[in-house]
């Protein structure tokens, strides 16, 4: 018989097996057992019918595309309706974080008479690796801009800000000239689409930090300071941008908003598996044939979506050896788990990773995982903002270490110290950037950690160079 402690790690290991093993084909069964694909949306469920910037992305285009059809009706039918609509749709903030939007919108309530509200794009897009707000932005703005105004009046804001990214010169452009139309047509402004309701769009462009896309540091942004976050509470739908109520939401979410509320939440909701909803902007880059940013349906397995929409792995599947699926902030997957993972926000997350914003990040065999994890170290380093030790601290003794990981100058016990690190640095901090330098780092040792311990040993300096007690793992550096 099992010792009371071993019946207890047995039952934690099943568990943890029964949460691991269904987690890449759980959502395949339905309740009758019959098997559900996802994936291969049909052009007529297409949401961003321009993303290719086959047609013109002006006004007159985007009303041959169904854009601005009886969007005073939709106007008129007021917040209740809209959040109502945005609730069965089930839809997830596409900005990363995957909180169901119809509840994010509502939390603006109707309280505060007098004070001014604003509506929040978050257009900065500075995840690495993420390439679908600007497709947007550059070729289907209308999508956006009326989106806007049906968010704006679910949320009974005054006005919307588009904060974008500076560098993003063509899909400011673009936005602008769109917005000057929409204000000629009367589409927005004073009596927007002619439905009584008042509401202005003004764009507002950003100087290319990282994080700036943190919503509280956006709003700080905005507001002329430096873009360091706040602390919550209070929540920006009480005190936001200003010291108004605000809502902060990512183009793509709000962009969609229009189809949703056209065809019905429920037709959205008809995608993807339960509870996760819809279509979706994926953005494949890498080692990929062919590169692409690809609306597809939500639950894709990812060997599909890159097989159907990118040509497949440089040299094959088999040449695969990890993805990053979610942007470079989620841990990256061994091509064992990619073989049967599907694409969305809780079967990623069953896997220890994330759908993030959905950018898919493909690596072959050719790849240094040690190097490329480094450099992604590097990057949260230097876009750090530096008001929270942990995280000021944190990613610094990262970005040194995984530096002499590359070069197999550490020992094996700095592993552990490492992932100490990154243990101290999440959900410590006042924005979720500590958790974004932690994570990498933390899924390349979960999966790759003989790789890296095979890199100390074929070096053979680790173990003899810093045996000295008070070793500084800078220090390499220094005299490097
Ligand atoms: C460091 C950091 C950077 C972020 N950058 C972006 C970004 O570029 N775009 C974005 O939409 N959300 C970004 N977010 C998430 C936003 O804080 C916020 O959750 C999102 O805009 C909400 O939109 P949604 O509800 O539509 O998902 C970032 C978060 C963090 C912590
Ligand atoms: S976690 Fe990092 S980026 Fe976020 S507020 Fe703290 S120091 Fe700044």
């Amino acid at each position: 018989m099992l010792s009371p402690a071993l019946t207890k790690a047995a039952k934690r290991l099943s568990l943890q097996a029964a949460r691991i093993v269904p987690a890449t084909t759980r959502a395949y069964a339905t309740e009758d057992a019959a098997p559900r694909q996802y994936g291969g949306l049909k052009d007529q469920d297409r949401i961003f019918t321009n993303l290719y910037g086959q047609h013109d992305f002006g006004l007159k285009g985007a009303l041959k595309r169904g854009d601005w059809y009886k969007t005073k009706e939709l106007v008129l039918k007021g917040e209740d309706w809209i959040i109502s609509e945005m609730k069965t749709s089930g839809m997830r903030g596409r900005g990363g974080a995957g909180f169901p939007s119809g509840l994010k919108w509502s939390f603006m309530g109707k309280s505060s008479p007098g004070r001014p509200r604003y509506l929040v794009i978050n257009a900065d897009e500075g995840e690495p690796g993420t390439c679908k707000d600007r497709e947007i932005m550059r070729r289907d703005p209308h999508k956006l801009i009326e989106g806007c105004l049906l968010a704006g009046r679910a949320m009974l804001a005054n006005a919307a800000y588009i904060y974008i990214r500076g560098e993003f010169y063509n899909e400011a452009s673009n936005l602008q000239q769109a917005i000057d139309e929409a204000y000629k047509a009367g589409l927005i402004g004073k009596n927007a689409c002619g439905s009584g309701y008042d509401f202005d769009v003004y764009v507002h462009r950003g100087a290319g930090a990282y994080i700036c896309g943190e919503e509280t540091a956006l709003i700080e942004s905005l507001e002329g300071k430096q873009g360091k976050p706040r602390l919550k509470p209070p929540f920006p739908a009480d005190t936001g941008l200003f010291g108004c109520p605000t809502t902060v939401t990512n183009v793509e979410t709000v962009a969609a908003a229009p189809t949703i509320l056209r065809r019905g939440g429920s037709w959205f909701a008809g995608f993807g598996a339960p509870r996760n909803s819809g279509t979706k902007l994926f953005a494949i880059s890498g080692h990929v044939n062919k590169p692409c940013t690809v609306e597809e349906e939500m639950s894709i397995p990812l060997r599909e979506l890159i097989e159907r929409h990118c040509g497949g792995v440089r040299g094959g599947w088999d040449n695969l050896l990890a993805i990053i699926p979610g942007g470079s902030s989620v841990p990256l997957l061994p091509k064992h788990i990619c073989d049967t993972v599907l694409m969305d926000f809780d079967s990623l997350r069953d896997a220890q990773s994330g759908l993030g914003t959905a950018a898919v990040i493909v690596m072959d065999k050719s790849t240094d995982v040690v190097q490329a994890i480094a450099r992604l170290a590097s990057f949260y380093r230097h876009e750090s903002c530096g008001q929270c030790t942990p995280c000021r601290e944190g990613s610094r003794w990262l970005d040194l270490m995984m530096a002499r990981f590359v070069r197999g100058d550490a020992t094996r016990a700095e592993i552990d110290q490492i992932l100490e690190i990154t243990k101290e640095m999440e959900g410590h901090t006042i924005c979720a950037l500590a958790d974004a330098a932690a994570w990498p780092v933390q899924g390349l040792m979960r999966h790759f950690r003989p790789e890296v311990e095979k890199r100390l040993k074929d070096a053979k300096v680790g173990e003899q160079i810093h045996s000295d007690a008070g070793y500084r793992p800078d220090q390499t550096i220094a005299t490097a």
